[in-house]
């Protein structure tokens, strides 16, 4: 390996560093804007799972293929070709959908219709299928589940609830995984390279929003 390359890949490694520390602390600052479970009403309570189940159930899927339509890197492929065939072979979704019956939170219109522009603009930008800032997006949302689910956990639980195999197996932190799609993001970086004017962090900030709408749903929203 030439010293031009080893440099290359130096630099690489420290920017997949750098992203998943900016990553931690956007995930931590999402946390610690999570209300107390106790003090919401309900109906509070219904709609934060209700609308978590709308954006996550059809979405998620769809979300992680659109990263790997996206991808040019041969090493990044197998990251999210394993996540989709777990998901799909585990039927996550079905998981999600009896987690949310079990609840009485499923999806009601006022619920879908409170993150559909967000979702749009999701969508929109998955479809401009950037590798570099895709991966970022998809890491960042992995992080965030993984710290997100004890919440949904006990948001379930004070609605009655008993079943949680999908906040379960979600809650697990597979650090081998979450590396793995930093690891793929500096792969990605070294021969997709992201341009010098484009926002890394773009799909994040967007997918932060949707998160911030399904905690604080539409009345907030209005208010704000
Ligand atoms: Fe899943």
């Amino acid at each position: 390996m030439s010293t031009r390359t080893i440099d290359a890949e130096l630099q690489n490694e420290s920017l997949g560093a750098l992203i998943q520390e900016q990553i931690a602390m956007k995930i931590d600052d999402l946390i610690a804007t999570l209300p107390n479970p106790e003090q919401l009403t309900p109906e509070q309570r219904r709609g934060i799972i209700a609308r978590y189940t709308a954006v996550l159930e059809g979405n998620f899927i769809y979300w992680m293929t659109a990263t790997l339509l996206a991808v040019q890197s041969e090493e990044a492929r197998p990251i999210l070709l394993d996540n989709l065939h777990e998901e799909i072979s585990e039927s996550h979704p079905v998981m999600l959908r009896k987690f949310t019956m079990a609840a009485h939170a499923f999806p009601r219109e006022i619920d879908v219709l409170a993150v559909h522009e967000e979702m749009t603009k999701i969508r929109l930008f998955l479809g401009k299928l950037q590798g570099v800032q895709s991966l970022v997006t998809m890491a960042f949302f992995e992080g965030f589940i993984q710290k997100f689910m004890s919440y949904l956990a006990n948001l379930a639980a004070a609605q009655g609830s008993t079943e949680m195999e999908y906040t379960d197996v979600h809650g697990v932190c597979d650090i081998a995984h979450s590396q793995g799609l930093f690891r793929a993001v500096s792969l990605e970086n070294s021969i997709n390279p992201i341009s010098p004017d484009a926002d890394l962090f773009e799909g994040v900030d967007l997918l932060s929003n949707v998160i911030h709408t399904i905690i604080v749903g539409p009345a907030a929203k209005l208010a704000a």
